[in-house]
Order: C-alpha cells, then sequence, then structure tokens
C-alpha cells in the first residue's frame, strides 16, 4: 500500500532510532525523503539501506544546533523533490540532570537540538506546506507528562514544542496544513543508552506499558506517522497521539 506515493518528506534525527523507522515507514509507503542529522557515517549507511529498498532518499549532515543553516534544510528538500508534503521533527539530544543541578548550558542542549530548530523549520517551511496541503509531525514525550526525575530540560523543550505545534494546528488549518504530534515508547539507541544509565526507571517505565513490550520504531512507530501523513488522518490536526503501548494514558 503506497498510502504516500508522490509525497516528499523531511525527517530529522533520521538516522537512527525512531525517526529512522519513520523514514523507512515512509519510503515503504511511496515517500521521498530527506533525513537530516548530524550524525554523517550514520546517516550515510542509513541513506544507502534505504535506497536498497528503492527509495528516493537523500540524506544531509547538519547539526540543527546551528540556527542560520535551517533553511538550507527546505532548500535542499525543494532541489532534490520539487516539493515538500511532510515535515518530521524528531531530532533531540538532553542531558539527564536534576533540575536543581541544571546548568545554562544543559538547558541549553535540549532547546538548541529540538525546540529551535523544530521551531524554525516549521517557520520556513510553512509556504511550501501551504502549496501541498501538507502536514507536520513532531514528538514529545512522556517522560514530560509523567513528570520522571532528571527529564526537566528535555520535559521543557518537549512540551513546549507541543505547545506550538497546537498552536500552529490553529493558524495553520484554515490553509490545510495540519500538525500532530507523536508520543512514542521505542527500543532506540537513546532509550537503550537510557536503559544502561537508569535501570529501575526504565524498569518502572516498562512496567506501566499495557502491551507489556517496548515498541518498534519502524512497525510502531513509522506506521502511526504514516497514517498521520496519509489521506486517513485529513480531519486529524493539533492532537497528540501517543504510541506507547498504553504507557500513559493521560495527558
Ligand atoms: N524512543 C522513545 O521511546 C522515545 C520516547 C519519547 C520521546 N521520544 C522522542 O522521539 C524522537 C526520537 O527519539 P529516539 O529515541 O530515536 O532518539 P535517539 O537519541 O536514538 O536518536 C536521535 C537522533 O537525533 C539526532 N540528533 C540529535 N541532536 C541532533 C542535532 N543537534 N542535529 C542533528 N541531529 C541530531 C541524533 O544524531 C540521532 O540520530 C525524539 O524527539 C525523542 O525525544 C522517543
Amino acid at each position: 500500500m503506497e498510502q504516500l506515493k508522490g509525497k516528499a518528506a523531511i525527517v530529522t534525527g533520521g538516522a537512527r532510532g525512531v525517526a529512522k523507522g519513520v523514514a523507512t515507514a515512509f519510503v515503504k509507503a511511496g515517500a521521498k525523503v530527506l533525513i537530516v542529522d548530524r550524525e554523517a557515517e550514520l546517516g550515510a549507511a542509513t541513506e544507502a539501506e534505504l535506497k536498497a529498498l528503492g527509495g528516493d532518499v537523500v540524506f544531509m549532515a547538519l547539526d540543527l544546533a546551528d540556527r542560520a543553516a535551517l533553511p538550507g534544510i527546505v532548500d535542499k528538500a525543494l532541489e532534490a523533490f520539487g516539493r515538500i508534503d511532510i515535515v518530521v521533527n524528531a531530532a533531540q539530544a538532553s542531558r539527564q540532570k536534576l533540575v536543581a543541578e541544571t546548568s545554562d548550558e544543559d538547558f541549553e542542549v535540549s532547546l538548541d537540538t529540538g525546540l529551535w530548530p523544530t521551531f524554525i523549520l516549521m517557520r520556513t517551511a510553512y509556504p511550501h506546506l501551504v502549496e501541498t496541503k501538507g502536514c507536520v509531525i513532531n514528538f514529545t514525550t512522556g517522560a514530560a507528562m509523567d513528570a520522571i526525575p532528571t527529564q526537566g530540560s528535555y520535559s521543557a523543550a518537549k512540551e513546549a514544542i507541543r505547545a506550538i505545534s497546537k498552536v500552529a494546528a490553529s493558524e495553520w488549518g484554515p490553509q490545510g496544513v495540519r500538525v500532530n504530534i507523536i508520543c512514542p515508547f521505542a527500543n532506540s539507541p537513546g532509550v537503550e543508552a537510557w536503559k544502561q544509565w537508569a535501570p529501575d526507571d526504565y524498569a518502572t517505565q516498562i512496567g506501566k506499558v499495557s502491551l507489556r513490550r517496548i515498541g518498534d520504531c519502524e512497525k510502531d512507530i513509522g506506521a502511526a506517522a504514516v497514517f498521520l501523513a496519509s489521506e486517513g488522518a485529513a480531519y486529524i490536526t493539533g492532537q497528540t497521539l501517543m504510541v506507547d503501548g498504553g504507557q500513559t494514558k493521560a495527558f
């Protein structure tokens, strides 16, 4: 089923993990994909992997913390595909520290890698999304909804992303541009690192998953992203879709 045939997507953070799963699901659904990530080698390997599936995929190595370079992502997508239908903002880095021990610099890591690039890419892509009646998919976290210790700066960035996503959904709905948010739980390298670093917190979170398994980046999160980007979700905007096996039920 090529639900996204003819569509062109930008996926940030797509060299690995959840966003790689989204990029893979997009390619399998027929979309062309520009992957943006600061991990040059990993990104090139992902590009090769997805091209081997028959995908029209381009990788752009970029540190999203370089704000001045962000409009270049939109230029690159237009140069490669001539259109932009879908923007997925999934890249995010953060430092896990107690709020009282979080420095300004720690806090800025979350904003510079997550909030700022999401906002600037949304703003820059907007006129092109109006042309295609396209959509944006942003990412938040259950860590913010459950107020997990050491996740302060990360949660602040993610909830700010969710807030601006909802406002943009209100503002851009009349132009036919949809903006939604996914709150995932999946077996990415980032979660694997957290599991090693905080095994008790990880065990607690896994214990809350009603479906008793951790999600798959492509089959679970990617599939949900394909749905949100597809015609089937044409009447859905401003929503947070929990794709976490029932880990968090209220937000
Ligand atoms: N995996 C989960 O269970 C989970 C849970 C809640 C939220 N999320 C969210 O889903 C998204 C993906 O998470 P993940 O677990 O796959 O993360 P991950 O850490 O495994 O991968 C993140 C990717 O983003 C890239 N990235 C980070 N900072 C960047 C920068 N400044 N410039 C360019 N690329 C950068 C990394 O290189 C990496 O490829 C994130 O927004 C995360 O907050 C994931």
